[in-house]
């Protein structure tokens, strides 16, 4: 047990965030009350001090009663380009806790003090602020505390995003459609997603309100101009292929086929795709599909519950790259269970033969309400350094196969505390995976789960409006979630 006290600041999110980071297993407990014990294993102060009108931060950190590291930074010299005094605080506090913990663990930081989703965005804040490349990075190292490798792809992938970003339009948005069918649930999937056995009969009613959706979305968005569309889950193939093509239709309908940019159906799992349904996306003008393996070993796609070998997922391929996709992507997950360097080659040697467009790599992250966070003393687990390793294939492989990271997202309890890099070859990005991590474009979610997200540009802030997660409740109370985003857009 970590026991953590605050002194004069209440930044406990990211206080407790950033010990996890350095602790991932340990349990972290903030005490309220000075007369606690500190007999614990670690006990740390983190605390916000004034001393000839200068504000420093503070961190002490105690083993067993006995003061054993302590950092202290200067708040006056965070330099972070940042307008707001109180980012700086939140820095410095960072800051002193990460000097403070660094020599206590023998795990690398890549990350240094960032635990955020979006480490890009603060590229393109500096960007924004005309910082050159050599101070960006310098920022990122040393007030950030980034390796100089991450600070480096993080650069890169910022100036690579800005022609897809820039300039802003308020009015311009893309349209997010949630079909939140599977086939089975995969092991550490914690996705809103309901598996077809016990749900299959909700699915007509669900096309019915989720048309419905559109079109009202459709009027509530009268004088914005549709940017991309994106249909993702779930797994939307698992619903026939006659129902998927009606909401693309309906999608057509109403904001016209010319005016779409880019058009994603993330098809996902081999075991839902057949030659038909391909033809029938490929017929409706989708440009940009997903088929994805995770990885390429047949034990451990049976391990995660998905219903395909990795036979499947070359045929699938094969037969989308002959009926014309022009841009396919592969999502591959590094660190699953009983997977280690020789099984991820094997992956990446399979995946380098059939040369997708786009390929997304993602580090295994264990989720609350998956299967997998539940029987977790099942499975080994690689420690930090071969998924180290493993994403170094990755990153190998990619170079090989001329494909450059474009996107990038972080997420809790993800392994090793890495991160998934999204991955195009040139002029092939998705400029909708763009527009969601860099939260610089409005986004509206229609279906279950979908969250809608308006970006107000003139105080640079996001509105988040959720659909309910809940089928019933989706279908049973739809006018009230299209209200919901119609009073927030129209405040735009
Ligand atoms: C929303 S899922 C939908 C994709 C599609 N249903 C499929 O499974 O092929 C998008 C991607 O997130 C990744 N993913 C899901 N859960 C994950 C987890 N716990 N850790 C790492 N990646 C995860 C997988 O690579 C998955 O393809
Ligand atoms: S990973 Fe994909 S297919 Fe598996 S349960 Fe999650 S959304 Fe469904």
């Amino acid at each position: 047990m970590i026991k953590v006290r605050l002194i004069n600041h209440e930044i406990k999110n990211d206080v407790f965030e950033l010990i996890r980071v350095f602790f991932p297993m340990e349990e972290i407990e903030f005490q309220e009350n000075d007369n606690d014990s500190i007999e614990e294993s670690l006990y740390i102060i983190s605390s916000l001090e004034r001393s000839n009108g200068k504000l420093y931060s503070s961190t002490k950190v105690y083993r067993d009663n006995s003061l054993i590291d302590q950092s202290i930074e200067d708040i006056n010299l965070i330099n972070i380009y940042s307008d707001y005094i109180e980012k700086d605080i939140r820095i410095g506090i960072k800051k002193s806790l990460y000097n403070a913990l660094i020599k206590l663990t023998e795990n690398e930081i890549p990350w240094g003090i960032l635990t955020g989703i979006r480490p890009v965005k603060i590229v393109h804040e500096l960007l924004n602020k005309g910082i050159e490349d050599g101070e960006i990075i310098k920022v990122l190292t040393g007030e950030y505390k980034l390796s100089d490798s991450k600070a480096k792809l993080i650069l890169d992938i910022g100036k690579r995003q800005r022609d897809y970003i820039y300039p802003i339009d308020k009015n311009r948005f893309s349209l997010y459609i949630s079909i939140p069918f599977c086939p089975t649930r995969c092991l550490y999937c914690s996705f809103p997603t309901l598996p077809l056995g016990r749900f299959q009969h909700h699915i007509e009613e669900y096309v019915t309100k989720l048309i419905y959706e559109i079109k009202s979305i459709k009027k509530i968005t009268e004088g914005m101009k549709i940017n991309t569309a994106y249909i993702g889950g779930g797994t939307p193939t698992a619903i026939p292929a006659k129902e998927l093509e009606k909401i693309i239709q309906e999608v057509y309908n109403c904001f016209g086929k010319r005016n779409i940019r880019e058009f994603t159906v993330e098809a996902g799992r081999p075991d839902t795709i057949t030659e038909e349904y391909l033809k029938v996306l490929y017929k409706n003008d989708i440009n940009r599909i997903s088929i994805n393996p995770q990885t390429m070993n047949d034990d451990s796609l049976k391990l995660i519950g998905r219903k395909h070998s990795p036979d499947d997922i070359i045929k699938t391929y094969y037969m989308a790259k002959e009926i014309g996709f022009p841009i396919i992507n592969m999502d591959l997950i590094i660190g699953l269970p009983g997977e280690g360097l020789k099984e991820i080659k094997n992956t990446l040697k399979e995946i380098e033969k059939l040369d997708p467009e786009n390929l997304t790599v993602h580090t295994l992250s264990v989720k609350r309400g998956s299967r997998f966070w539940t029987t977790l003393e099942e499975y080994n687990l690689e420690n930090q350094s071969t998924i180290g390793d493993m994403l170094k294939e990755t990153v190998e492989y990619s170079k090989k196969m001329n494909l450059i990271p474009y996107y990038l997202y972080r997420q809790k309890l993800i392994l090793g505390n890495f991160e998934n890099i999204g991955y195009a070859k040139p002029k092939m990005e998705c400029i909708y995976n763009i527009a969601i991590m860099e939260e610089k474009e409005t986004i509206i979610g229609a279906g279950m789960g979908a969250v809608s997200k308006v970006f107000f540009p003139e105080e640079n802030r996001i509105e988040r409006i959720p659909n309910f997660r809940d089928i019933k409740e989706y279908i049973g109370r739809i006018d009230e979630q299209i209200h919901n985003k119609e009073k927030i857009i129209k405040d735009l």
